[in-house]
């Protein structure tokens, strides 16, 4: 950690009921969460409002996408004047199963990064390599693709948490180590800097997220360029997102 403030994102994904949402939170309305941690969750949309009713606890929400444009004639999709409408600050954009499941790409991606932040949302933006493309050696390349269809559509990196997800470690309990984490981070943060600006790289947070969970946040919070988290699966365990949020020390 050691850009800005300290964030941390749950994406409950397409997770939960009534029921199991209310007791979650319940969880985090009766946990302690570190004060000088900025704290999202993102509900299923269908629970945004139920979850914006009844979270007392300083905790932002975030929709897990948005439309491209503004609202319409757009069957099954949310639009970001709807997240605003209901309270949300920020929205999860280019996620790995929505690049690689619903086959979104690098410039559907950054018009919808665009749109949400000129409506004045918040964006976590998404990158990450697939196993094969670790394994030949293609990271970089394909994270700094990933990233360059982000900065060639968006005109201000205020608003923008970049989330760095590799698909490998997504939902498989295969952690990246912090080392390997870090060296992703840095060399997202050193294209910033040669291809946005000395400010932006300094200043734009970058979280990690895959395979987060209570046992391992605090290792990987300790490197230097790692921001914050997004957090799958343990972020629908109240007590355990906790921990990974007071991770930040
Ligand atoms: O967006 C967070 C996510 O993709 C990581 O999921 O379940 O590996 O923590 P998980």
């Amino acid at each position: 950690a050691g850009t800005g403030k300290f964030f941390v994102g749950g994406n409950w994904k397409c997770n939960g009921t009534k029921e199991s949402i209310t007791k979650l939170v319940s969880d985090l309305n009766g946990a302690k969460l570190e004060a000088d941690v900025d704290v999202v969750v993102a509900p299923p949309f269908i629970y945004i409002d139920q979850v914006k009713n009844t979270l007392t606890a300083r905790i932002e929400i975030s929709g897990q996408n948005s439309w491209v444009g503004k609202g319409g004639a757009f069957t099954g999709e949310i639009s970001v004047e709807q997240l605003n409408d209901i309270g949300c600050k920020w929205v999860i954009l280019g996620h790995s199963e929505r690049r690689h499941i619903i086959g979104e790409d690098d410039q559907f991606i950054g018009k919808k990064a665009a749109y949400a932040l000129s409506q004045g949302l918040g964006v976590i933006a998404c990158v990450g390599e697939k196993l094969e493309e670790r394994e030949s050696g293609k990271t970089f390349d394909v994270c700094f693709q990933q990233l360059k269809a982000f900065a060639d559509a968006v005109p201000s990196w205020e608003n923008v948490v970049i989330a760095y997800e590799p698909v490998w470690a997504i939902g498989t309990g295969k952690v990246a180590t912090p080392i390997q984490a870090q060296e992703v981070h840095v060399a997202l943060r050193d294209w910033l800097r040669k291809n946005v600006s000395a400010e932006v790289a300094s200043k734009t947070r970058i979280i990690y997220g895959g395979s987060v969970n209570g046992g391992n946040s605090a290792e990987l919070a300790k490197q230097e360029d790692i921001d914050g988290f997004l957090v799958g699966g343990a972020s629908l365990k109240g007590p355990e997102f906790a921990t990974i949020v007071n991770s930040v020390t």
